[in-house]
């Protein structure tokens, strides 16, 4: 009795520990990183107001075409976009003509740390993509293929309402683990896994009190040349 009952605690603390320390790996180079980014994520939210005060979330159109359901934004010194002409970083907000908020250093540091604790040390991103899913929304199985430096991985902090992510191998077809993500986990992709393809499932709809109905995602990213 007493045994079984030492063993039944001992299965609730690895339950705790998965929701608030585990490392889970999703493929070789590729790091789930359970509430990584908990401790910082009020504050990262306050931070991501800001930053859209600035550079508002927007709606950005494919080289296809397609509006893309998750509005999306930047920080830092290079941002991603999309338009008619194609995908690619630039340093400046295309709707403004300004350049990008900069990305906080609690950010830059949260992500180097995330990065280093993967397998990846001296992680400086240079980009910081900002992602706002509201329910209903995706993102469609895709590689992050536009950095020059491929050498980096990606480090992507999720906040706010949950997602189950895919990830995929280096083929679309490739076989696809899902997975949830919750307010504060960290994934980090690189090495082998760097150009796994990669989404997110239509989010269903849900109230998160500090984001209300709505998950954002940051994914820090080394977009340009080391010797930029
Ligand atoms: C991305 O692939 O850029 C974002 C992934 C996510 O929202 O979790
Ligand atoms: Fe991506």
């Amino acid at each position: 009795m007493r045994s079984q009952m030492r063993s039944q605690t001992g299965d609730l603390f690895d339950d705790v520990m998965d929701a608030q320390g585990g490392r889970e790996t999703l493929a070789e180079g590729a790091v789930i990183l359970r509430g990584y980014a908990r401790d910082q994520a009020q504050g990262f939210l306050v931070a991501v107001d800001a930053i859209t005060d600035a550079a508002p979330f927007r709606h950005l159109v494919t080289p296809g075409g397609f509006r893309m359901s998750v509005a999306m934004t930047n920080c830092g010194p290079l941002g991603w976009v999309s338009d008619r002409n194609g995908y690619r970083y630039s340093p400046v907000d295309p709707e403004s003509g300004l350049r990008w908020p900069p990305m906080p250093e609690a950010f830059r540091q949260l992500a180097s740390l995330a990065a280093a604790e993967a397998g990846f040390p001296a992680f400086t991103p240079d980009a910081c993509l900002i992602n706002r899913y509201q329910p209903g929304t995706k993102l469609s199985l895709h590689q992050d293929r536009d950095e020059t430096d491929l050498a980096a991985p990606i480090v992507s902090i999720s906040l706010g309402l949950p997602a189950v992510f895919v990830f995929g191998g280096l083929t679309r077809s490739a076989p696809t683990t899902r997975t949830r993500l919750n307010h504060g986990d960290v994934v980090v992709w690189g090495g082998p896994a760097r150009l796994a393809y990669h989404g997110v499932q239509t989010i269903k709809a849900g109230h998160f009190p500090e984001t209300d109905h709505q998950r954002i995602n940051l994914t820090f990213r080394k977009a340009g040349s080391s010797c930029a």
